[in-house]
């Protein structure tokens, strides 16, 4: 038998954020916080659907395709190939951190491969959502869905694209045949000449930032040793395969994302961090089985300011559904879990966890195939802390009911909590 000593070389990895519920947990805010380990932030999925929310120094930014490092001197700032960019929301996210001060331009690099989202993607999104009436996805209409359709049916435009003499042409072919789809939606008006008369000027932006190889620009990076960390979008249970489908969003929004929306192997993913909100959050249609139509949920959005990032739609509220959070912590092999939000607790005498579902009649601890069918939570109730968390900056510190909470919810998961965020800012943050 012939065994094989050569020791195989140590791998620089990369790590990754990733929400763990619907989307909005406060990946923007985690990524700042932790960008100071790393040289490079990428993006592997998701597009302008995402809005992630940065506050420090008494400034807040929201970001839609821009890597949440983008405000750090000297790091590096990918658009990976998994993303789709609409060029015009880009362009403007470029002109209004400029405008506060921020140097874009020699921090931020795209993706040849990431893929273009037309004007005509956003009409055909909006079509299709008219068409389906009371059974809409409720997306965010910036024509994600449409494009990652042409991605995978192998039609779509990519950034390299438009460094080809032939773009003009492979435009006005992709733009006829969404022409032809949207006229089969008889009663569906669209007007895009002001859109795609900003969209080609956009155009001229993006030319103008440095257009890579991501793949082998990322590979490059951690073969060097750089420390670098991909920041998903949206969240596990908005993923294409394992979301409430049909009520998600059109990419992987796990871990395994990063594999293809970057163009790094398995095992070079490193540690993966959960975040998830001390209770939860949906904007859009689908299954939410905690949610709360009371004034428990008005209460929650209220004091969190529940109000989409991107579209500015109330979020629906509830409570913390470890059956869900189990699932994504299975799913992307969380190493360490973040909690956002838990000062918006702080006034509620009980706060509970669902910890299992009936549905049938019978209780089942995973999230059933079926969206259509009756999901009943069952809860654990907890006493609430009742107390102010917001100026807590040590573990050491907060009441011992939130404790108790955090101990329940990294012995029902498995994985330690490694943060804990008790407030939007930056400054707002305890690591254990
Ligand atoms: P993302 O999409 O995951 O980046 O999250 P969003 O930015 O869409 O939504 C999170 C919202 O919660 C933003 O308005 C943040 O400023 C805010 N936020 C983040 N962390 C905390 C926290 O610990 N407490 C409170 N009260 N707000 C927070
Ligand atoms: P971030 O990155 C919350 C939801 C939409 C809709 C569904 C499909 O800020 O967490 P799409 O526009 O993708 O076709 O919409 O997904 N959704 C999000 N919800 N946060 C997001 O991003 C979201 N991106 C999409 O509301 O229900
Ligand atoms: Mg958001």
């Amino acid at each position: 038998m012939y065994i094989c000593t050569r020791t195989v070389k140590v791998m620089n990895r990369i790590d990754v954020v990733l929400g763990m519920q619907w989307g909005d947990e406060g990946k923007g805010k985690v990524v700042d916080v932790l960008t100071p380990r790393y040289g490079t932030v990428a993006r592997f999925q998701g597009g302008p659907n995402a809005g992630h929310t940065l506050i420090f120094d008494d400034r807040k930014f929201v970001l839609h395709t821009i890597p949440s490092g983008i405000f750090r001197d000297g790091s590096v700032n990918i658009i990976g190939n998994g993303v789709v960019i609409d060029p015009v929301i880009l362009a403007e996210e470029i002109a209004k951190l400029e405008a506060a001060g921020v140097d874009v331009r020699s921090k931020l690099w795209v993706a040849k491969r990431a893929h273009l989202i037309l004007p005509t993607h956003r009409a055909l999104d909006a079509a299709s959502e008219a068409a389906k009436g009371a059974a809409k996805i409720g997306s965010t209409l910036k024509g994600i869905g449409p494009t990652y359709m042409d991605k995978t049916g192998r039609n779509g435009l990519r950034v390299g694209d438009i460094l080809s003499p032939q773009f003009a042409e492979r435009y006005g072919a992709l733009k006829r045949k969404h022409e032809g789809l949207l006229a089969q939606y008889k009663d569906f008006a669209y007007d895009i000449a002001d859109y795609e008369r900003q969209w080609m000027e956009s155009i001229e932006v993006l030319r103008s930032l440095k257009i890579i190889e991501g793949e082998i620009e990322v590979n490059r990076l951690l073969d060097k040793g750089e420390k670098m960390l991909a920041e998903g979008a949206q969240g596990s249970m908005l993923d294409v395969d394992f979301g409430t489908y049909p009520f998600v969003t059109s990419s992987s929004t796990m871990c395994a994302g990063v594999c293809t929306g970057l163009g790094v192997a398995p095992r070079r993913i490193g540690e993966v961090y959960g975040i998830f909100k001390a209770y939860c959050t949906r904007v859009g249609s689908g299954p939410f089985p905690t949610e709360l139509f009371d004034e428990d949920g008005q209460k929650m959005r209220d004091v969190g300011m529940e109000y989409g990032s991107t579209t500015g739609r109330p979020r629906r509220c509830g409570w913390l559904d470890m059956v869900a959070l189990k699932y994504a912590v299975m799913m992307n092999g969380t190493t360490s879990l973040i909690m956002m939000k838990g000062d918006v607790l702080n006034d509620f005498e009980t706060i509970k966890v669902c910890v299992g579902y009936e549905v049938g009649g019978e209780r089942v601890d995973y999230f059933p195939f079926e969206t259509n069918e009756q999901i009943t939570p069952i809860y654990k109730e907890f006493p609430g802390w009742r107390a102010d968390i917001s100026k807590v900056r040590r573990w050491e510190d907060f009441p011992q009911e939130l404790k108790n909470y955090v101990e329940f919810i990294e012995r029902e998961t498995g994985v330690p909590l490694g943060i804990i965020s008790v407030g939007p800012d930056r400054e707002e943050t305890v690591i254990r």
